[in-house]
């Protein structure tokens, strides 16, 4: 694996029709790392994380995932990320362990080691009591918690999560970040888009700020800060044209 990478992108561009939503991307991920993807509504995250996937192809550019090259190794790619898209679906007249299974079983994981795992992942989770309770009846915190949890039954080596803390309260989101720096201790690469400035803040060990499909800064956020004055907010308000509070207090 090159330098130790998990995730390498070269001009990775991808137009639909007459827009460009992402254009000539350059990321370099190291296993291990947290990557906070940040970006206003409609720069290209979810549109890079689709790339990244499989979902979608490029329209032009390269991605090697953990030495893998996105162009002929797309099998083994899938098998190698989890992945936590923007909005999941799940089936709601199942039951979570059911989910559980079922994911386990798109990913061959052998029912012994399910057996094993499925416990332990809702416990970690705190989704063991309502294991066996349909997941209509889950709150939308529940129900992103147990998509985590199925996502990491397969063991990737590279976890994608397009906002994974969204609808999450307090206690809950807590738990998640601590499972991110856990996994990420244990080698697992992380990358999340998140609006939550303050979550790449703390949690990152590398963020990168996409606007208008170009990647406009990439570095640990002392790198990001350098040459500029002010929270990480006010830099990527200044570097995404963010509205300025008294112009906001002239429309109230
Ligand atoms: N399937 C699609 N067809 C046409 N335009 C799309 C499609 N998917 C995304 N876009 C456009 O690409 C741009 C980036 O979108 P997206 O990657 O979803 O942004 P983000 O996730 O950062 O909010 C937007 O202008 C969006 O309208
Ligand atoms: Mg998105």
């Amino acid at each position: 694996m090159e330098n130790n990478l998990s995730i390498k992108t070269e001009n990775l561009t991808k137009s639909f029709g007459g827009i460009t939503a992402v254009k000539n991307v350059n990321l370099e991920i190291k296993q291990g790392e947290i990557f906070a993807f940040l970006g206003p509504n409609g720069a290209g995250k979810t549109t890079t994380v689709k790339m990244l996937c499989g979902l979608i192809s490029p329209t032009s550019g390269k991605m090697v995932i953990c030495g893998n090259d996105a162009k002929d190794s797309q099998l083994e790619i899938k098998k190698i990320i989890g992945l936590v898209p923007d909005h999941p679906f799940i089936y709601p007249k199942l039951k979570g362990v059911e989910f559980m299974q079922l994911v386990g079983d798109v990913y061959k994981v052998d029912i012994q080691k399910q057996r094993e795992r499925i416990p332990e992942l809702l416990k970690m989770f705190g989704l063991d009591e309502a294991a066996q309770d349909l997941i209509e009846t889950y709150s939308l915190g529940m129900r992103q918690k147990l998509i985590i949890a199925s996502v990491l039954l397969h063991n990737p080596k590279v976890l994608i999560l397009d906002e994974p803390l969204v609808g999450l309260d307090p206690k809950s989101a807590r738990l998640v970040k601590d499972i991110f720096l856990g996994l990420s201790q244990k080698g697992v690469t992380v990358f999340m888009c998140t609006h939550i400035l303050e979550i790449a803040e703390k949690l990152a060990t590398k963020i990168g700020i996409i606007h208008k499909g170009e990647l406009i800064a990439v570095g640990t956020k002392e790198e990001i800060r350098s040459n500029k004055t002010g929270t990480l907010e006010d830099i990527y308000l200044e570097l995404t044209g963010g509205i300025e509070y008294m112009e906001i207090l002239k429309y109230l």
